[in-house]
């Protein structure tokens, strides 16, 4: 993806200039997001914006903070105006796969608050079929691991404990739990695989985002932005 920085950056700060003083915002997690809470961050600095947030992960609380973003909670504000967030893949029906940073399930419950939720991406980030590009991570609680596993690999993929970079054994979610990355080689139907991981025990949540995306902002590496609804 070349001059991927400057798609981002694009579609960050057309997603800030969404927003409006008195707004709650839910604040997304990933680097398409971190240029949009920077361009927040610079109008409230400038402008005097008035708005508070609700982050969706300990990176977006430490981020909103760097950038002097009032904090808030859903227990305080029940409804989002607006959430803004990233996906690792938009499908032609605005349907997502997220959770590359494992933050899918805070981010759903974020999403959902919201009377807007505007999609921040890149060109990479479009694609015919959902589950090709990027696995689909489904957070679970460590003791359904086996369970898991065998339903993904019934459902004809491949299940992955995701392990951390930087420490040994797996990836610990914000939640305390474990992420494991579903290889499904497509997914044809995201209506039923949504029902079925619904309904499997041990899974916390999961990261295919259906009927959530109001508006989906793709910048572009010349610093254009095309907004789709
Ligand atoms: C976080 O867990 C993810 O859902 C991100 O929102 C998603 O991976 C997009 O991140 P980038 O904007 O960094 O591509």
């Amino acid at each position: 993806m070349p001059n991927a920085s400057a798609a981002k950056q694009a579609a960050g700060t057309a997603a800030a200039d969404l927003v409006e003083s008195g707004m709650t915002l839910g604040l997304g997690t990933g680097s398409t997001t971190a240029c949009a809470l920077e361009a927040l961050g610079t109008r409230i600095q400038n402008d005097g914006l008035d708005i508070v947030g609700v982050p969706t992960s300990f990176a977006a609380e430490r981020l909103a903070n760097q950038h002097d973003i009032p904090l808030t909670t859903l227990d305080d504000v029940p409804r989002l105006d607006l959430a803004l967030d990233g996906a690792d893949e938009v499908d032609p029906e605005g349907r997502l796969i997220k959770g590359r940073g494992a933050a899918h399930t805070r981010e759903k419950v974020v999403a959902h608050a919201a009377e807007r939720f505007v999609v921040l991406i890149d060109p990479s980030k479009p694609v015919d079929e959902l589950g090709h590009a990027f696995p689909l991570p489904i957070e679970i609680v460590p003791m359904a691991l086996g369970p898991v596993q065998r339903l993904i690999e019934q459902l004809g993929g491949h299940p992955e404990l995701r392990m951390g970079a930087a420490k040994d054994g797996p990836v610990i979610s914000d939640q305390g739990l474990w992420i494991v990355d579903a290889h499904l080689d497509g997914i044809t139907d995201p209506e039923a695989l949504n029902r079925t991981l619904n309904d499997q025990p041990g899974i916390l949540d999961h990261g295919l985002f259906l009927d959530l995306a109001t508006d989906i902002l793709c910048g572009e590496a010349n610093g254009s932005v095309t907004h789709t609804v």
